[in-house]
């Protein structure tokens, strides 16, 4: 029986903190055990808002692939890939360009709220209006059976299921509609006490060291209406007790009990977390410094990836070709 397909990519825009971590990697890393996997590097769509200054891309995406790799895709289990080096992406984006009706793109949730919220760039651009496409010719390419995906982004796997449903209509059934694959989302608080974001500013990053995730800890706010360490904590408005229930849950139970108690200070609170993280997070940091003694292993994995990516896509535009009678 064959494995069911899964893509998912994420865009180059610098590297993952802890909240990708748990948001969408870390699902990544067990899928690759149960289906034929394509995690890729989405280049092209950073420049849909990202077009002015390219000067990181290639950093972000060397940056990205090795919080792949640290993180535990095996290059032997999934495919890794650079968008941009597989052209058929370009083609098919130019294919459902010409059949996607232009309200489809305009009513996109995602669309509209990007225009409010990055009022400060200049993304009224065609490329941008199109990102949906792009992302349909991503998944669609490899004929994904699943997505795994954030929540924000369901408008735009909707979308790729009418895309391909469209095609198939229009000409010959040629692609599957992909589902989301959605993760529990797990709640990653910030330093600050906000939903971690690179934009707040407030992250404890995927390649940290156990001194660093203990500076990061230490940032952390607490319950502010403690004061001396025997008054009685309150830890549900706590940014280190969040964090604790996302590293030791079989302990949870304890460690309010003694912040609500008063039974032990912040300061050392702190303490037992970053070990806890340290420990928790110390496979990935050590592949990563294994990762990091080979300085050829982010391309070799990247011309693995293309080879295999370009060998589905080839095949896949022949049968697009095919299917719209431009087989020439
Ligand atoms: N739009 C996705 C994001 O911003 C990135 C992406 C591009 C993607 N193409 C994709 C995700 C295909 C899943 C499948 O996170
Ligand atoms: Fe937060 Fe721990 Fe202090 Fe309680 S003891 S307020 S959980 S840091």
């Amino acid at each position: 029986m064959s494995k069911g397909v899964i893509l998912s990519g994420m865009r180059p825009t610098g590297a993952l903190h802890l909240g990708n971590y748990f948001g969408a990697l870390e699902n990544w890393v067990k899928l690759q055990d149960e289906y034929d996997c394509y995690f890729f590097i989405a280049d092209w769509h950073a420049l849909t808002t990202g077009y002015e200054d390219t000067s990181k891309i290639k950093e972000y995406t060397h940056d990205l692939v090795l919080d792949y790799l640290s993180a535990g895709l095996d290059p032997e289990k999934c495919s890794i890939f650079i968008q941009s080096q597989i052209m058929e992406h370009a083609e098919l984006f130019l294919l459902f360009s010409m059949n996607t009706p232009l309200s489809w793109l305009e009513r996109c949730p995602t669309y509209k709220d990007q225009l409010t919220q990055l009022s400060e760039k200049n993304i009224t651009t065609y490329g941008f209006l199109g990102y949906p496409c792009l992302q349909a010719a991503d998944i669609l390419m490899y004929k994904a059976d699943f997505v795994p995906v954030g929540e924000d982004q369901l408008p735009h796997l909707e979308l790729t299921r009418e895309i391909a449903r469209r095609f198939n209509f229009l000409y010959e059934t040629v692609f599957p509609e992909p589902k989301p694959l959605l993760t529990k989302a797990k709640n990653v608080v910030g330093l600050d006490g906000r939903k971690m974001s690179k934009s707040y500013n407030n992250t404890i990053m995927l390649s940290a060291s156990p001194e660093e995730i203990l500076e990061g800890v230490k940032q952390m706010t607490t319950d502010p209406a403690r004061i001396k360490k025997d008054d009685p904590g309150h830890p549900d408005v706590c940014s280190v007790f969040a964090t604790h229930k996302l590293f030791d849950e079989d302990g949870i139970q304890e460690i309010r009990a003694v912040c609500e108690g008063g039974l032990i200070g912040c300061v050392q609170c702190k303490k037992n977390l970053a070990a806890k993280m340290a420990e928790k997070l110390s496979p990935i940091y050590e592949r990563r410094q294994k990762l990091l003694e080979n300085p050829s292993i982010v391309e070799e994995v990247l011309a693995a990836g293309k080879a295999k990516a370009t060998r589905v896509a080839t095949q896949t535009m022949k049968e697009v070709r095919a299917a719209m009678k431009i087989d020439f």
